[in-house]
């Protein structure tokens, strides 16, 4: 089983009722997150790249529950800089963790720190599989065509994808993302959380009407079994 929990912007949380890792937990300065850093406990962090809306409280949630940030190698580095604990990876590179297996994924975006002047590599998106499922974050990312290869060869059970335009895909490239990766079920994020990105979640939903995929729109701090 897996259960994965929305909190706010591009923040997941999932547990397969064993272990509980977190995926991009901006949550301390996130107008609409739903947990706050101090309260989250969980054996994993998994961090897209080093934009302040998806490093977030990566650090300080790292040290306090002796959990390992999972990113790619340069912000990988940089959080391992400031104490945290780290695992490196990369692009293409898969690696089997206690609580199932991650790879990373292309991302077309930036990715630094500190302001976004400090260089934190690649950005990437996360495919894990956890209690017996396979779930896909696409961090920040533009629409690319490579998706329709990561949906032939993973059986995506759920996948949580960018819609707020301006610094990512919008709803119609986020309609044709998923056409290409055929989740079972898909959940917006990267929307309204500043004026800037404020489209309509259910103008998402209305034009993936008649698809096969089930668009399950959450609010911060709600759930689903996926
Ligand atoms: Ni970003
Ligand atoms: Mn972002």
């Amino acid at each position: 089983m897996l259960k994965a929990t929305f909190l706010g912007h591009s923040c997941v949380m999932a547990t397969d009722g064993k272990y509980k890792i977190i995926i991009d937990p901006f949550l301390t300065d996130n107008p609409v997150a739903g947990m706050k850093a101090d309260n989250v406990e969980v054996d994993y962090i998994l961090v897209t790249h080093g934009h302040g809306d998806h490093l977030g409280d990566a650090v300080p949630i790292a040290k306090r529950n002796d959990a390992t940030i999972i990113a790619p190698n340069e912000l990988a580095i940089y959080v391992a800089n400031q104490g945290a604990k780290a695992h490196n990876m990369h692009i293409g590179g898969a690696f089997n963790f206690p609580f199932g297996k991650v790879k990373l994924t292309i991302a077309h975006h930036g990715s630094g720190a500190g302001d976004g002047l400090i260089y934190t590599g690649n950005p990437c998106g996360f495919i894990v599989n956890m209690g017996g499922k396979t779930l896909y974050h696409a961090g920040d990312t533009a629409l690319f065509y490579d998706m329709k290869l990561i949906g032939e060869m993973n059986s995506i059970d759920i996948a949580f994808l960018p819609i707020g335009d301006n610094f990512t895909m919008g709803i119609d490239d986020g309609v044709r993302a998923v056409e290409f990766l055929k989740p079972k079920k898909v959940v917006p994020m990267h929307y309204k959380t500043w004026p800037v990105i404020d489209t309509d979640p259910d103008e998402f939903a209305d034009k993936l009407k008649g698809s096969d995929t089930e668009v399950v729109i959450i609010k911060p701090g709600e759930s689903v079994d996926v």
